[in-house]
């Protein structure tokens, strides 16, 4: 690979896949002890999408078509990227990861490839590996997705998480930019592995934690303590927008966009809230895709994107937190 100087980062271009298949909240009541009027006032969600797997349909294709789409939007060939970083934790196989075979269905080899696992921080967290493997001048174009299908990890007879989640993939194409004021101004990437017990997904009962007996869920589906996580998650978006703003010296009128994780519509509000974050300011999308773990900041971008929401020289916000526990923040001048 050629030597580049340090350098800019400029998103080329954004793409998302969501799978037809819906499923209301209506459906979910027919299956479950819970009601659309429940769901919708404890978490702003009407339906989500799920995969169809009698048709075929995986969480590989999934985020394929999320990066297919966003080389479309940046008119570039898959064997234009150096590198793609693929954000899941629910890819089937670990090996190989998923990227290399999303990177052999695109036709983008050489291109290295590989997975990363940070639950709902996936696709912010792929997104600031991205932007700074560009910027060390290593690497001139990064794809990352960020996709999950929760419908295959959660346990449906469990209505405090299944009620919750859907499958979505978002991705963006990443490339090197002369302007070096271009692309992230800031950026963090946290975790406190102390909390895991709040949301996981063990295999076997070993990797249940201390003291904690086998609920009667299925092994290999999600477990959520949904008090804990709401009341870390309040605070953290919070703290994290404000400490975004903090260190770039932008003020929320100077910033064009928050894209923030869809969890659920009350977490966002109460950001809003505290921060006094306008509405037109902050898209929400989770009435209609529910928590789309590592899909759903990318699918938000990708939406903003393409409805000419978000423009060259914009400023814009990202954030997210998620099972680890884990939280990021990317603070971009578009
Ligand atoms: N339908 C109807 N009733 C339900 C229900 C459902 N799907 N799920 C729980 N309940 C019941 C509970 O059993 C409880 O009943 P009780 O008062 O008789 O004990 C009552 O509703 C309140 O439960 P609680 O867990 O306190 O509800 P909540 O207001 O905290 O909402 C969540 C639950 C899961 C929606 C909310 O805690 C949440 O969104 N947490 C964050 C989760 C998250 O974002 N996870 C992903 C992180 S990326």
């Amino acid at each position: 690979m050629d030597v580049f100087e340090p350098s800019g980062v400029r998103i080329a271009g954004c793409g998302s896949c969501v799978p037809e298949k819906r499923l209301t909240n209506d459906d979910l009541a027919g299956m479950m002890d819970t009601s659309d009027e429940w769901i919708r006032q404890r978490t702003g969600i009407s339906e989500r999408r799920i995969l169809d797997l009698d048709k075929g349909e995986s969480q590989f294709l999934l985020a394929t078509e999320s990066l297919r789409n966003a080389l479309a939007d940046a008119d570039m060939q898959a064997s234009d990227l150096d590198l793609i970083i693929h954000a899941s934790v629910t890819s089937k196989m670990t090996c190989p990861s998923t990227a290399c075979r999303i990177a052999a269905e695109l036709g983008a080899e050489p291109a290295g490839a590989f997975d990363l696992l940070a639950a709902c921080s996936g696709f912010v967290y792929a997104l600031n590996v991205g932007e700074a493997m560009i910027r060390s001048g290593r690497y001139r174009s990064v794809g990352v997705i960020g996709c999950d299908a929760m419908s295959t990890a959660v346990d449906y007879s469990d209505r405090s998480v299944a009620i919750l989640f859907g499958d979505v993939a978002g991705a963006a194409v990443l490339v090197r930019d002369e302007d070096p004021h271009r692309g992230c101004l800031y950026q963090t990437l946290n975790a406190d592995g102390r909390m895991w017990p709040s949301l996981y997904i063990p295999d076997d009962e070993s990797d249940l934690p201390v003291g904690v007996e086998d609920s009667g869920s299925r092994m290999g589906t999600l477990r959520m303590d949904g008090r804990e996580v709401y009341k870390f998650a309040v605070g953290k978006f919070r703290d994290v927008i404000q400490d975004a703003l903090n260190a770039t010296g932008l003020t929320v009128d100077d910033v064009a966009q928050f894209v923030c994780h869809q969890s659920n519509v009350r977490i966002i509000a109460s950001a809003m809230d505290k921060l006094g974050l306008p509405k037109e300011k902050v898209y929400i999308n989770i009435d209609k895709y529910g928590n789309s773990s590592a899909g759903s900041v990318g699918l938000c971008l990708d939406q903003l994107w393409k409805a000419g929401k978000i423009k060259q020289g914009d400023a814009i916000v990202l954030v997210a937190f998620g099972g680890g526990l884990t939280w990021a923040s990317s603070v971009w001048r578009v």
